[in-house]
């Protein structure tokens, strides 16, 4: 994971660098910190902490140029050493990482033998240090007899204090980009180009083992054996804001409240049974003979709904895997397959390992996501965007929905295509579609008896939330938000399964979380919340307004809008979020920042 970042050119150094840094803040923020050259000597300023702190604390003037890192420990706990930038041994090399050194422990215990001291419990010190004893005068030639010796994914960013003019990276299975200006005045190195500050640039990506020698507004490019190479160059052009909560406490709550708007800028274009043009041709649609979608996280719980989607509505045979499981699989693929990725950030390691493999076996890549230019869509065939803007809160929220109306809509394109809709299923199913931003209004409607539902339950420690169908996916994804900002232990489980286990859980101490709105199964949920009563396990419930039997068995209901059994899981998440939201708020945690965790998983 982690973030790095690096400027050299007519600008501040640190104020840039300081600033690139908060946009990649997502990536980490245990601890942060710079490094830089002044006069022939490395100084470098850390912290653990977040970034706003080492703006507080740090006090580095006249760089000639300054690389940064914003960390998400993985080797190391969070400490002052084990943040980055970290400097050899002779004080002359000072080195930003993400990603894992796999074998950094014999790496180590060979640089110790040769009496080499090491500062930190990290996998990427042991980069610099190898670096610092291949140098004899040439960065780049010490560079790249490191790499081969190195097992495992990274991005790195050296200087060195007799070379102020140049910032050396490198990359392997890790996001870098390099941009510099048309006047060849100044040049950023960055893990996503997306904090490259609003500003106009001439961006390239570095491939596996290559190395980039960066000068101000000038970029020099080597293979393996360091021999010059050309590459493509993009244009790019970003869109900088400083993120603002525009009067929300959180952003969290401002992106739940986003909803109605940005689930109407999934649907702009869409909502129709032709779709947008996305990268497949209509016989290449015709030619799948199933679908496998894969993503981590909340993406998987939207993907996992998607799959029903391509079900229930394209009749095409879909299901869903969570990337990390998938990339060690062996499954069946080839060309009448279609692999969808989905990923808010594009730049999950996971998914994008899973989508590689699949690749490799003939399959075409099917992009979803909510980040321009990420990795994600540079590497699939077709992409579609979400359009949702960008997500600040770590736990996500308006990129599922989205994810939701995006699959929702292809699926309906790809029954369209493949002639499986009777005439007018597709206008009838639209205009329900277009009733949920409405519908979302009317959940945020029902904030004040969550925030007092939430106060009633926050004390409990343990949760249990269950569904059947589209609402056994909405249980897990609600679930997942709940454990994630509020740190109570939550399970999302099928609600079938209650009497093969879970059943045994059931307590006066243990809520029942239910989600009710699939009414293809309506009896059988009715039937599970009397089992649970009957054990004395509270419940709380979440239901259409048409299942009036609810309220005769749960202890508490949110009455949420009567839909299709395939929309109902936007009103039921969203009440999910409100809920966890309101519960982590009573309990007094960092919403926006849960400990441990980081927007975007860039390690595996
Ligand atoms: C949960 C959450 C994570 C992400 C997961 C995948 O609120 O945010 O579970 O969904 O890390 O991230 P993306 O979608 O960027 O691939």
């Amino acid at each position: 994971m982690c973030g790095i970042f690096g400027y050299i050119g007519s600008k501040d150094p640190l104020t840039v660098c300081l600033k690139g840094l908060e946009q990649l803040e997502y990536r980490g923020y245990d601890s942060t910190g710079i490094a830089g050259v002044i006069a022939g000597k490395i100084a470098s300023y850390k912290e653990a902490g977040k970034i706003s702190l080492l703006k507080q604390k740090i006090n580095l003037r006249s760089l000639e140029l300054a690389i940064g890192h914003t960390r998400w420990a993985t080797h190391g706990k969070v400490s002052q050493e084990n943040a980055h930038p970290h400097v050899d041994a002779s004080q002359s090399i000072a080195l930003v990482h993400n990603g894992i050194i796999e074998n950094y422990s014999s790496l180590r215990d060979g640089l110790k033998r040769q009496g080499v001291l090491f500062a930190s419990e990290t996998d990427s010190e042991v980069i610099v240090q190898l670096v610092s004893s291949f140098y004899r005068g040439d960065l780049c030639k010490a560079v790249q007899q490191t790499l081969p010796l190195l097992h495992g994914a990274f991005a790195i960013a050296l200087i060195h204090k007799d070379h102020p003019d140049q910032i050396l990276v490198a990359a392997r299975e890790s996001p870098l980009a390099i941009g510099f200006d048309d006047e060849h005045t100044e040049s950023i190195v960055s893990s996503d180009p997306n904090a490259f500050l609003g500003r106009a640039f001439n961006v390239l990506f570095l491939h596996d083992d290559e190395i980039a020698c960066v000068q101000k507004g000038r970029v020099h490019l080597f293979d393996q054996k360091l021999v010059p190479i050309a590459k493509k160059i993009e244009r790019f052009e970003t869109d900088y804001q400083t993120p603002s909560k525009e009067g929300f406490e959180h952003f969290m709550l401002k992106e739940i409240y986003e909803q109605p708007k940005t689930i109407q800028n999934a649907m702009f274009g869409r909502a129709d049974p032709n779709f947008e043009k996305f990268g497949f041709s209509e016989e290449e649609i015709k030619s799948f003979k199933n679908v496998w979608i894969l993503g981590c996280g909340t993406s998987a719980h939207a993907g996992s709904i998607g799959a029903m989607y391509f079900e229930d509505l394209a009749k095409l045979p879909a299901s869903c895997d969570i990337a990390s499981e998938a990339r060690y699989r062996d499954p069946i693929l080839g060309p009448d397959t279609l692999v969808i990725g989905i990923s808010q950030s594009g730049e999950t390691a996971d998914t994008l390992a899973a989508i590689r493999e699949a690749k490799k076996q003939g399959c075409k890549i099917l992009g979803i996501c909510n980040v321009l230019h990420s990795t994600l869509t540079r590497e699939a065939t077709g992409s579609i965007f979400l359009k949702a803007g960008p997500e600040i809160s770590v736990c996500s929220t308006k990129a599922f929905s989205s994810q939701l109306v995006v699959l929702n809509l292809l699926a309906l394109h790809f029954a369209h295509v493949r002639g499986c809709l009777a005439p007018g299923e597709a206008d009838s199913y639209l205009a329900e579609l277009k009733k949920i931003p409405e519908q979302i209004q009317e959940v945020m409607q029902q904030a004040p008896t969550l925030q007092k539902l939430a106060k009633k339950y926050a004390h409990y420690h343990d949760f249990f939330f269950m569904g059947r169908r589209y609402m056994f996916r909405a249980a897990q994804e609600a679930a997942l938000k709940l454990k994630e900002i509020s740190y109570v232990n939550a399970n999302g489980y099928p609600a079938g399964e209650l009497k093969h286990g879970p059943l045994a859980l059931v307590n006066p101490q243990l809520p029942i979380v239910a989600f009710c709105s699939n009414m293809k199964t309506q009896e059988k949920i009715l039937s599970n919340l009397m089992e649970v009563k009957a054990r004395g396990g509270p419940i709380l419930a979440f239901a259409p307004k048409q299942l009036k039997e609810v309220a005769a068995v749960a202890d508490d209901v949110v009455w949420l809008p009567s839909t299709l059994d395939e929309l109902a899981p936007f009103a039921s998440t969203i009440a999910g979020q409100l809920l966890a939201y309101f519960i982590a708020k009573e309990k007094g945690c960092d919403i926006d920042q849960p400990r441990n965790l980081a927007k975007s998983v860039t390690v595996e």
